[in-house]
């Protein structure tokens, strides 16, 4: 079975990403957050709700901080973009994404931490297209038990979840759930991403990672041969990827 995991295209345009999954002809599709942008809620960032932050060390939050100080100080209306920014970056890219994506495959999709204040329409446009909304849920699809663990994870469906027989892959947009949640389980394949790689990689070790800090543990590839973070489809912020080329995961499953 081949799978293409899809995480953080954060509405860019999806073109050249349907073009690749037109090509490798997955048998699914993996959405694993921040597919969208709704991390602003009545028109404003909201800060400090992030609920990894609080696992970082103290001088990763002090970086990260003074980071935010920073943007904020170049970009004061970062939360209100401009005109020629949503032009080119929209919810329309994504809902987008998600109808000529499940037109190649069966999509399921679970939303991240830019998702957190996905709304009613959202989720029934996403519908509409045949994807699998899973947030703090599971489904099962041709012999596997697909869940998603998300952003504000549901520790008791978790364990449902886990109790369930047969194979079990998880979307779970934040690595740093595998140390806390996941890694004594026996899920047997989990999908994130997040980490945009890092934003910088040098000698393959991602530079910055939001949820964990500094030099993060988990930025790109396979961990414990079970976990895959991908690098992400779009670049968000104003420093470029280095070393960290946006990609689109393909994992084949085999007996
Ligand atoms: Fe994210």
């Amino acid at each position: 079975m081949k799978i293409a995991l899809i995480t953080d295209l954060h509405e860019y345009d999806p073109e050249y990403v349907l073009q690749v999954l037109a090509g490798e002809k997955p048998d699914m599709i993996c959405a694993a957050g921040d597919i969208l942008e709704r991390h602003i809620r009545d028109g404003y960032e909201q800060q400090g709700e992030d609920p990894d932050e609080g696992d970082m060390s103290i001088f990763s939050r002090i970086f990260i901080r003074g980071l935010t100080r920073i943007k904020h100080a170049f970009y004061p209306d970062m939360e209100h973009p401009s005109e020629e920014f949503a032009r080119y970056v929209n919810s329309e890219n994504s809902y987008r994404f998600f109808r000529e994506a499940s037109k190649i495959a069966q999509v399921f999709y679970s939303p991240g931490n830019h998702e957190r204040y996905y709304t009613d329409q959202d989720r029934q446009v996403i519908r509409e297209t045949g994807t699998v909304f899973l947030d703090n849920s599971d489904a099962f699809w041709k012999g596997i038990r697909v869940g998603g663990l998300s952003s504000t994870p549901d520790l008791d469906w978790l364990r449902e979840y886990m109790a369930r027989p047969g194979y079990k892959l998880l979307l779970c947009h934040h690595p740093e759930f595998y140390d806390k949640y996941l890694k004594d389980t026996e899920i047997d394949l989990i999908l994130s991403g997040h980490v945009h790689g890092g934003q910088i990689r040098i000698l393959e070790q991602g530079i910055f990672s939001p949820g964990q800090g500094l030099f993060p543990k988990y930025s790109h590839g396979c961990h414990d041969n079970r976990l895959v973070v991908s690098a992400g489809t779009s670049n968000t912020v104003s420093l470029p990827r280095w070393g960290n080329p946006c990609e689109v995961v393909i994992i084949e499953l085999t007996s």
